[in-house]
């Protein structure tokens, strides 16, 4: 017997023991004589299972503690447990393979919890039951932890898997091009290899929970329905239930505005402000902060007014009665226009132009960028009743920003750098929701409802000695303030170099006292700067980077850390492309092994990106 089952075991007869030796327990007599006489008909192995059992409905009532598991299979004829493979980057999907794991308890089923991080691709072939749940992260990407896998399947050297049933949960964001696309991906592609589906692809939006736990639930029931699946001991790796965070999404944290500057100087037609707030909350360096937002009263007013609807028209949403002028205040997207709105307005109000827009990506991109609500109704009008205009609107979601702040420096307080979002079209002036939300906000009103999005794969090293270069354009820069911050109070840090741009020197070097600050004190060693409309030739944060190539490659053969934030449409892209270039060069290298090295940083969590 293994040192972990023997030690189970004897635990479990500790407690028969003290019970018959009637030691105090909170069971009543009665309960007490049931307890020991069930414990005492079970054997280990069911013993076993029932701790887990108990401990999974211990933690589902909310007194959150790590479910006891065993590090190891019980290996047993017929026995074949479900993986539970999750490739996530904010952790929704971790959280949901958690979440599964311990739903499968209920169902007597055995699972291991993988991250398809540290996942060895050709182990697929060896699975018997395989639930996937991954999410879709840039424009229809893999998140960074599923990457290696994703490419697996479809490459030369992906077996044949027909000995594998499976299920794929995907996480996305229906605003999205290309919704739910790693999760259709990896549906497809194992059926491909000849893997057996067991339920068909669930596809998560943003507001995932109930979808995530109906489809949970009747797949694990299909999958408890295997032949030789159904066993009677928990298994896994040795994962703890994470705390339930006491804020979140769904109750954010009520902070008070402390601070708000604008970081840009006179000269500079844009803004963005430098926000503080009050906010005790758990978070490290690389996080980001969700902040709800409201509409303003202008845009709302705007979309009354097209539709012909009256601001005290009552509405339902969300089983709660509440007048049309709160819901569009508070409730819903205004600010934008997103495919799934388009899609159930053409169920209200057929239209061919815009059918045949929809069935355009070009033509629907073109199409939504600096569009409002308000421009839709305009454009193909339509006459709805309250309640119908409120079931084709989405509801209203959070935005991340990055946070600018380290705890340890300004513990209980939380600073962020916000791009405010004005444009004008058609002749009117256009606000993005949330950026103008903050901007708006005086303070005296409520307080900003506010909550963490933890970000694992943006971290410092952890080693503090290690070199980082750290690469931002615009409020890119974000993370590293905190980054820096952070840093400033290790006792021993390695050298730090940033490489930040934006438009001009003069109205929008943002944190530049700061970063002189840093640069004396010593936790930033080097700065470069890209101000990319002050010169003729416009020069970007790359163009700096390959002036410093010979540096950047010593950097990076110390063992530097490489970190990208900002822009993730140009600035990403050429930034990476311009890292492989300075590694082939520097490295006198072949493009491939210069890809090789990259992809390897990557791998080894030495390049780490957050773009948006
Ligand atoms: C992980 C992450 C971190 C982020 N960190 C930061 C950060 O640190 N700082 C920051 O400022 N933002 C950050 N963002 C972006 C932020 O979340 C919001 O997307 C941004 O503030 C806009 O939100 P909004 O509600 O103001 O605008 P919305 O109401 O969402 O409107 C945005 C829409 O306006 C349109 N639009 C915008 N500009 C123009 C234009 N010039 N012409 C025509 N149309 C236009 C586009 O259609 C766009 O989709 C981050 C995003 C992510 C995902
Ligand atoms: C920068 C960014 C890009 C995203 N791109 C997509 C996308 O292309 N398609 C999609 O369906 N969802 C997209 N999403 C939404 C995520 O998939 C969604 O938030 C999901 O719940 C994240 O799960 P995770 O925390 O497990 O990674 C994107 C989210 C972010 C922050």
């Amino acid at each position: 017997m293994s040192e972990t089952r023997k030690t189970n075991h004897y635990w479990s007869l500790q407690a028969i023991t003290l019970m018959s030796n009637n030691f105090a327990t909170p069971l009543t007599q009665e309960q007490s004589d049931t307890f020991r006489q069930l414990t005492s008909s079970l054997n280990e192995v069911q013993l076993a299972w029932m701790s887990g059992y108990l401990a999974a409905i211990t933690a589902q009532n909310g007194n959150l503690i790590p479910v006891p598991v065993k590090n190891e299979i019980i290996e047993k004829q017929g026995l074949s447990p479900i993986t539970i493979l999750y490739g996530s980057r904010t952790g929704n999907g971790e959280g949901l393979a958690k979440k599964a794991q311990k739903l499968a308890l209920e169902f007597g089923l055995t699972t291991i919890l993988k991250n398809m991080d540290d996942y060895k691709p050709r182990d697929l072939q060896s699975e018997k039951n395989l639930l996937v749940i991954v999410s879709t992260h840039g424009e229809g990407e893999p998140p960074f932890a599923a990457k290696e896998l994703h490419e697996f399947i479809y490459g030369k050297r992906a077996s044949r898997l027909e000995n594998v049933n499976f299920a794929v949960l995907g996480l996305g964001d229906s605003s999205y091009f290309q919704f739910c696309k790693t999760g259709k991906d990896f549906d497809l592609q194992l059926e491909k290899l000849g893997a057996k589906r067991l339920a068909n692809a669930g596809c998560c939006d943003v507001d995932f929970q109930e979808t995530a736990d109906q489809w949970l639930k009747s797949t694990l029931s299909a999958f408890s329905g295997l032949d030789g699946n159904k066993v009677t001991v928990t298994s896994g790796e040795n994962i703890e239930t994470s705390v339930s965070q006491k804020y979140s999404k769904k109750n954010p944290y009520q902070a008070e505005l402390l601070e708000k500057i604008n970081l840009h100087g006179r000269g500079s037609e844009r803004q963005t402000l430098h926000i503080e707030l009050d906010a005790d909350l758990p978070f490290e360096p690389g996080d980001s902060a969700g902040i709800m937002p409201v509409n303003t009263s202008e845009l709302v007013n705007e979309v009354l007014s097209i539709t012909g609807l009256i601001p005290e028209d009552e509405v339902e949403v969300k089983n709660s009665k509440m007048s049309l002028f709160d819901a569009l205040k508070k409730e819903f997207e205004l600010s934008k226009i997103t495919i799934d709105v388009v899609k159930r307005y053409l169920e209200y109000a057929p239209n061919e132009q815009l059918a045949a827009i929809l069935q355009s990506p070009e033509k629907l991109q073109d199409y939504l960028y600096g569009r409002d609500i308000a421009d839709l109704f305009s454009d193909y009008p339509v006459l709805l009743s309250a309640q119908d205009l409120v079931k084709i609107l989405r509801p209203l979601q959070p935005r991340l920003y990055s946070i600018a702040s380290s705890p340890k420096a300004n513990p209980g307080e939380l600073h962020l750098a916000v791009s405010v979002v004005e444009y004008e079209n058609g002749g009117r002036n256009r606000r993005g929701a949330c950026s103008n939300y903050l901007s708006d906000f005086d303070g005296n009103e409520n307080k900003i409802p506010v909550f963490i999005e933890k970000n694992p794969n943006f971290r410092l090293p952890k080693n503090d000695e290690t070199p980082i270069i750290m690469v931002g354009a615009g409020t890119g820069v974000a993370p590293y303030r905190a980054f820096v911050q952070h840093r400033e109070l290790a006792e021993k840090r390695g050298k730090s170099w940033l490489v930040f741009g934006n438009r001009n020197f003069e109205s929008e070097f943002l944190y530049q006292t700061d970063w002189q600050k840093f640069l004396k004190s010593g936790a930033l060693s080097k700065m470069d700067v890209a101000f990319s409309r002050d010169t003729e030739k416009r020069v970007y944060v790359q163009h700096k980077l390959q002036e410093n190539a010979a540096e950047i490659y010593q950097w990076l053969e110390d063992g530097a850390h490489f970190y990208i934030c900002g822009d993730m449409n140009k600035m990403a892209a050429d930034v990476q492309n311009t890292l492989v270039s300075i590694v082939k060069n520097q490295g006198a290298m072949s493009n491939d092994s210069a890809l090789d090295y990259v992809n390897k940083m990557q791998k080894e969590k030495r390049l780490q990106l957050d773009v948006y």
